[in-house]
């Protein structure tokens, strides 16, 4: 099998496979699988020497250009265990072409997608038992491209790699499911449209922790930004998309050049439409949301991302005012969509959109 995906197989051996983590406490990105994926690229072999090896420490070059110039791109999508213990990924595809996306953004290789999904499934299959059985438990797949070229000169590495490595996961939030508190900024902003606030780059990551420990100072869980020209219209959380329901209607920012096109939300938007709710991807103020949350036409408000899941919010921070949203409970579409897409996303119903692919 290995041969023809094109891929070497170095397995660990039986006797230095690492010990699970309790499946209660697994936190989220802390442990990590026995093996993972590698392949390199450069330009006159292209993509070469792809392969799954034990997971290991790569011996870096201090000049290579990803530490100095950020050119780096990465993805989140997760394998799921359903029903007599079958194995599943959810859009995979969609994943790794919005990788392809951004590599075109950052100047980097695009990838074979149908390859990369094929190696990705055997490496699940042959990393199954690190799929979690407990509920809400998951394996989170982090498949990761960084510039390698040793070089201090500003322009695109000539040199790639692109690997992917996995790792078991509860709730990314430490509150779970329960709804979070999101400080809203009005003076630092993530992204301007024609930069990279669309493109899953390290850098937008690295560029939101300063206003992220603000929030956190503030007793909040994230940050919801604000349009980088006027601080008005709401745009994104960075680690989540953002939906707000008003008057039963289902509003999302829209995706201008800002805002990453998460897959969770698009599912979140189709799946709403096909049940008949009204969906709206719009500009949103947030004058419009805090007015209606006033006047109580302000349901709920809930993230969306891989990660995250459906995070409902409770509680919103802005201007040194505190508003709470549905009592600060989950509202009862959040419940919904989380029933339901994970339903789908473990195979426990039926897959209406074909955006669940087996493993093995
Ligand atoms: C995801 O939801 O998969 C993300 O990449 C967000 C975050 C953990 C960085």
């Amino acid at each position: 099998m290995w041969e023809d995906l094109g891929v070497a197989l170095e397995k660990v051996d039986k006797d230095k496979l690492k010990k699970k983590p309790d499946p209660d406490k697994l936190g989220f990105g802390v442990h990590f699988t026995d093996h993972m994926f590698l392949m390199k690229w450069n330009k006159t072999d292209g993509w070469h020497d792809a392969r799954i090896c034990p997971y290991q420490d790569f011996q870096l070059n201090p000049a290579c250009m990803v530490f100095h110039y950020g050119q780096a791109i990465f993805e989140g999508l997760k394998a799921y265990r359903g029903k007599d213990d079958q194995l599943f990924l959810f859009r995979p595809k969609d994943n790794f072409e919005r990788m392809n996306n951004s590599a075109l953004r950052m100047c980097m290789p695009r990838l074979p997608v149908d390859k990369v999904v094929s190696a990705l499934k055997a490496m699940i299959y042959l990393e199954k038992e690190w799929v979690p059985r407990t509920e809400g438990a998951t394996l989170y797949i982090r498949p990761t491209m960084i510039a390698v070229e040793p070089m201090l000169g500003v322009k695109p590495s000539s040199s790639y790699y692109f690997y992917i490595i996995m790792s078991p996961v509860g709730a990314y939030y430490a509150e779970g499911c329960n709804p979070t508190k999101i400080y809203i900024s009005d003076q630092y902003v993530r992204a301007v449209k024609g930069g990279v606030g669309n493109v899953k780059t390290a850098g937008n990551y690295a560029a939101s922790l300063f206003m992220s420990e603000i929030a956190k100072k503030a007793g909040c869980t994230q940050v919801l930004w604000l349009d980088a020209c006027e601080h008005k219209y709401v745009e994104e959380v960075g680690t989540s998309n953002i939906f707000f329901r008003i008057d039963n209607q289902l509003i999302t920012p829209p995706l201008e050049g800002s805002i990453l096109g998460g897959l969770t939300r698009d599912s979140v938007l189709k799946l709403a439409a096909s049940w008949g709710i009204d969906v709206a991807e719009r500009r949103i103020s947030i004058d419009e949301v805090l007015e209606a949350n006033g006047s109580g036409r302000l349901q709920e408000v809930f993230g969306t991302g891989t990660a995250a899941v459906i995070s409902p919010v409770g509680e919103l921070f802005y201007q040194e005012q505190h508003y709470i949203i549905n009592n600060g409970k989950t509202g009862e579409l959040a419940a919904r969509l989380y029933t339901e897409l994970q339903a789908i996303q473990n195979g426990y119903r039926e897959d209406p959109f074909n955006w669940v692919v087996r493993v093995g």
